[in-house]
């Protein structure tokens, strides 16, 4: 099977970028995009269809296993992981690869996701203190503990871009493992920060439903994360 992949090359930010396109042959259909990335890297010259040799295309992977986000990029429009997308899936045969858009790009299909961290720390999503020992929250805090940090839910979000006051659900989904269970003041912070960099800025729009690579049930999770946040503040307890 021939692929023709259409590959964005930005040497970095300054420069402009522009499609460029590579020819990728395989008999198997369980290639995937990194697969495929490596490849193409793999080769002694890097030539485009017209034939003309170009750099090495700079993207990011390490667990090549659905672990750690870092080959999150648009796959013809989609934010998915490159490491768990077959290049069969595509019957046309010509896939279109771009780095996540709303995040400044480093160069080709790279962008700059430390917002999410920066974010993260931001809102001091840990514990100092007890936490309330409550077995319904166990489940919860194992589906929340599978977030990969890849960014692919921002990505589909309207409401949130890089920097701003809105830190969207990459930031919900770790806070929800603490805000129904963490006590004193630590909690009442997370809870308020919650509030502000969370509830005060999501549209529920749910375009960020279905999105996850882990899987996650996002909105499950902002549902529960909502109502905690609302009764301990509240009443103090949780339903
Ligand atoms: S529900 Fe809408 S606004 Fe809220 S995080 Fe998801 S996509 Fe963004
Ligand atoms: S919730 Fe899912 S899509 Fe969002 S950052 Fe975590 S793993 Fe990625
Ligand atoms: S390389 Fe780790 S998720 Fe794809």
């Amino acid at each position: 099977m021939k692929y023709l992949l259409e590959i964005w090359r930005q040497r970095d930010r300054e420069t402009e970028g522009s499609f460029r396109t590579y020819l990728y042959e395989t008999d198997s259909l369980s290639v995937t995009v990194a697969s495929a990335l490596s490849e193409l890297n793999g080769r002694k010259e890097l030539k485009d269809i017209s034939g003309e040799i170009t750099e090495k295309i700079v993207w990011e992977c390490s667990c090549l296993q659905k672990k750690c986000g870092a080959c999150a990029m648009l796959i013809d429009g989609r934010p998915r992981l490159a490491c768990d997308t077959k290049l069969s899936e595509n019957k046309k045969g010509k896939i279109r690869l771009e780095p996540l858009r709303k995040f400044p790009i480093i160069a080709d299909l790279t962008a700059d996701r430390q917002v999410i961290f920066d974010d993260l720390k931001r809102m001091q999503i840990w514990s100092e203190s007890e936490i309330f020992a409550d077995d319904r929250n166990n489940s919860l805090m194992y589906e929340a503990s599978r977030c990969i940090q890849c960014g692919c839910c921002l990505e589909v979000c309207p409401n949130f871009a890089a920097g701003e006051k809105f830190y969207g659900m990459s930031a919900m989904v770790p806070a929800s493992r603490l805000l129904a269970v963490m006590k004193g003041k630590n909690g009442s912070d997370l809870r308020k920060q919650y509030g502000k960099v969370i509830t005060d800025g999501c549209g529920k729009s749910l375009a960020c439903r279905n999105i996850c690579p882990a899987g996650i049930d996002i909105e499950g999770l902002m549902a529960r994360s909502n109502a905690a946040v609302l009764w301990r503040s509240l009443f103090g307890f949780m339903r």
